[in-house]
């Protein structure tokens, strides 16, 4: 597992994109697995304005996220706000679990059917929970898990409150499996802030654990943990 070291928030949001954007320029078709949260919105707004910048096409990349709330389209939402209406990607490549839905069993299918037709990731971007989630993929989880429907944990439903002010907050949520993260390409994550410095530890020093969803990543040939100052604060203090 690599481990890029970075200052603080800023430094992790334009390392990301700069990561990223070197793929977009250089590749004649990617597919990229995209996360939401606190942590990729500057990440957003980096590969945004570059496109702008550079004239830089996003036109052959293909995105598909991590998960979404069932009976809402909150990450939908979030996808398109920060980074789908800034860009060229046309809107048929952009893709989200449908958390509306009839049935989110078939609907959890059908993604992955969809990630098998696009011929799998190349790049997943990742974030991680305070408890070591990774989409939500909450503590317990199978590794070999495919998209399924979860029941969110409650420092899970917390930490994600914020974005339920118009709306009752969904308990459940359809998220990509630990099986079918594994399967991508190259798996780059994102961690910022001390809260995450206990999950990060696990992941860097720890042992395969399914009480902490990340360690299924030290199976993973080629991760790339992008952390900054803060969420490094155990691992610095061990070394
Ligand atoms: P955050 O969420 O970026 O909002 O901290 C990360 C996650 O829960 O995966």
């Amino acid at each position: 597992m690599n481990l890029i070291s970075v200052t603080d928030e800023e430094e992790l949001s334009r390392t990301a994109a700069e990561i990223l954007f070197a793929k977009i320029k250089s590749a004649d078709r990617l597919v990229f697995g995209l996360p939401t949260g606190n942590t990729p919105l500057g990440m957003y707004r980096y590969l945004s304005k570059y496109s702008n910048e550079y004239k830089q096409s996003y036109q052959h990349v293909y995105t598909v996220n991590l998960d979404e709330y069932a009976g809402s389209e909150t990450y939908h939402n979030y996808m398109e706000k920060h980074f789908f209406q800034n860009i060229d990607i046309p809107s048929e490549h952009t893709h989200l679990p449908n958390g509306k839905a009839d049935n989110l069993e078939d609907e959890c299918v059908r993604y992955e059917g969809l990630i098998s037709k696009l011929g799998g990731i190349d790049v997943q971007v990742l974030g991680i929970g305070e408890n070591g989630h990774i989409g939500f993929n909450e503590p317990g989880t199978n590794f070999d898990a495919r998209t399924h429907v979860v029941k969110l944990t409650p420092s899970t439903l917390q930490a994600n409150a914020k974005y339920f002010t118009n709306e009752e907050q969904p308990t459940e949520a359809i998220t990509m499996g630990i099986g079918t993260i594994l399967e991508s390409k190259e798996i780059l994550l994102l961690a910022a802030g001390e809260r995450k410095a206990r999950a990060v530890m696990e992941l860097l020093k720890g042992s395969l654990n399914e009480e902490i969803p990340a360690t299924a990543l030290t199976m993973h040939p080629n991760v790339t943990v992008l952390a900054d100052q803060g969420a490094r604060m155990l691992l610095d203090k061990e070394s």
